[in-house]
């Protein structure tokens, strides 16, 4: 056999080999980072749910009611988020839901400190913020999936009491969508 057509056989044999080593890693890769980015966009739905968002406002008031509008009785974030010292959340908010007063209520019931405000914030931004160790509390991506799968405010929002509408996604199925996003590479939109 000619060595120039040897050459073109060999040639074409490894070049085959790397392609079909490389491609399906390179494409793994960028079907993860979708999957996660996907997840995400989920993740974000419930975020923004007035469930979530009214405790966890851009400014210094609660947030009320589907509509998110302000709190009454000029309750306000106070020096550690809840309240005053005369009128504190805890004051007003028990441990559970009230069926009487109507009041909604959970352990530790208090406003997001003002870091982890979330209001008006779009898909990138709201990323951001939320992997941002500075304002979430010092969390990993592990630490938040693990609040947000176990944290008694976040668990309120799914049986906030009579009259309040829940996030668009069921609890369990938000659940298995936090470990799709964190498996997959916890990413965010940039
Ligand atoms: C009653 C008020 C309240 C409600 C309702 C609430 N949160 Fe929070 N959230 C807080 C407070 C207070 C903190 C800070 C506590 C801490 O850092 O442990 C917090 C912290 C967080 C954090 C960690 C810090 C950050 O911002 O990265 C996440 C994530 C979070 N909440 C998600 C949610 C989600 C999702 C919902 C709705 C399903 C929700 N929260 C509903 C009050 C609330
Ligand atoms: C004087 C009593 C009182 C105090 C103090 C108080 N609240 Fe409320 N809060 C209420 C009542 C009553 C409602 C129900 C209003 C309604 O559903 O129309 C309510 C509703 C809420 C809701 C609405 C939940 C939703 O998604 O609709 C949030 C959030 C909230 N309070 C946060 C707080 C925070 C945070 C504090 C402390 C900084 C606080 N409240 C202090 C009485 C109080």
């Amino acid at each position: 056999m000619n060595s120039k057509v040897l050459f073109l056989i060999c040639f074409c044999f490894v070049s085959i080999l790397l392609l079909r080593s490389n491609a399906p890693m390179f494409s793994q890769e960028q079907a993860d980072r979708e999957a996660s980015l996907q997840a995400f966009e989920k993740i974000a739905e419930v975020l923004r749910s007035p469930r979530c968002l009214n405790c966890h406002p851009s400014d210094d008031v609660p947030r009320v009611g589907d509509d998110s509008h302000k709190h009454l009785f000029g309750v306000v974030r106070g020096d550690a988020d809840h309240n005053g010292p005369v009128q504190k959340c805890a004051t007003c908010h028990q441990k559970e839901n009230n069926t009487y007063t109507k009041i909604p209520g959970a352990p530790h019931w208090g406003l997001a400190p003002i870091g982890m405000g979330w209001q008006g914030l779009t898909d990138a931004q709201l990323g951001m913020i939320l992997l941002d160790q500075e304002k979430n509390g010092g969390r990993s991506p592990e630490d938040l999936v693990k609040h947000m799968s176990e944290d008694a405010l976040v668990k309120w929002a799914w049986d906030p009491g009579e009259g309040r509408t829940v996030p668009p996604i069921p609890f369990e199925e938000f659940k298995q969508i936090l470990q799709t996003w964190l498996s997959n590479g916890a990413h965010v939109p940039e």
